[in-house]
């Protein structure tokens, strides 16, 4: 029988890592709507101490050092992530593997002013555990500005058999070149995002529903008005009390 708690995306992540890392950047849901919406949210960081959770190949770790963080640290599931984030940032971030779905190595407890997590979360079926670790390293008052599916984008892409509950989905990924890749993934409805958000003590301050750049229309008209007509990603900003 099959773990319930082992990760689901590992395998396809260290499959993945290095041609992610050389194309998520022009890619119209990540570099044209993901990451500039993100940066938007997050605002001014200098001189904060930042944990980012499920960095992947370190481009947002790379933006907030290169804006002015105080101290990065950073940590993904995926060795493979990891090496490449390195090659990105090098020892500008404290990089390191963790699984978000399990207590992090993290002995600081209230340090952190800020904890971001692009895209990453998803994966974990139980969001009780990183929510909790991430208010555990949070300094009162701290800030967790994190990214997950939209629900509605991500009913329409995996069509689940119902729209209520987590359920494990997948999906197969050819958009990054070579062999294509199955990646599992949950979908999540909003009382299951909200739901555990509030029961982890956050509170939400704000909920962005993300849309393309203005540039993505000369570059990718079909994915502009894809993106401008269908929500795929939003963003939970909150406050640790
Ligand atoms: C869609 S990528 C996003 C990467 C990066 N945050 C970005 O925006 O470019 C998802 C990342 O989540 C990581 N991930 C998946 N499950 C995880 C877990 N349980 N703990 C930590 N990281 C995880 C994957 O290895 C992958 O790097």
């Amino acid at each position: 029988m099959s773990d319930p708690d082992a990760p689901i995306a590992l395998d396809a992540y260290e499959a993945l890592a290095r041609r992610y890392s050389d194309l998520a950047e022009t890619k119209a849901e990540n570099g044209y709507n993901e990451h500039p919406a993100m940066r938007a949210q997050i605002g001014d960081v200098a001189g904060l101490r930042i944990l980012d959770a499920g960095c992947g190949p370190g481009f947002l770790t790379r933006d907030l050092l290169d804006k002015g963080a105080a101290e990065l640290a950073a940590f993904d599931i995926s060795p493979a992530m990891i090496e490449v984030a390195r090659e990105r940032v090098g020892a500008r971030a404290r990089l390191f593997v963790a699984d978000m779905a399990q207590p992090l190595p993290l002995p600081e407890k209230g340090y952190f002013d800020l904890v971001v997590s692009s895209l990453a979360i998803d994966y974990v079926r139980d969001w009780s555990v990183p929510l909790s670790e991430f208010r555990r390293v949070l300094k009162p008052g701290g800030r967790l500005v994190m990214s997950v599916q939209h629900p509605m984008g991500a009913y329409t892409w995996y069509n689940p058999p119902s729209a209520f509950g987590v359920q494990l989905c997948e999906a197969t990924w050819k958009g990054f070149g070579g062999k294509p890749v199955v990646v599992a993934d949950y979908y999540r409805p909003f009382g299951e995002i909200i739901g555990p958000v509030l029961a982890a003590g956050f509170t939400l301050r704000a909920l962005k529903e993300t849309r393309p750049v203005p540039e993505l229309e000369a570059i990718n008209p079909r994915k502009y008005r894809e993106g401008m007509t269908s929500p795929t990603f939003m963003i939970l900003d909150c406050a640790s009390g």
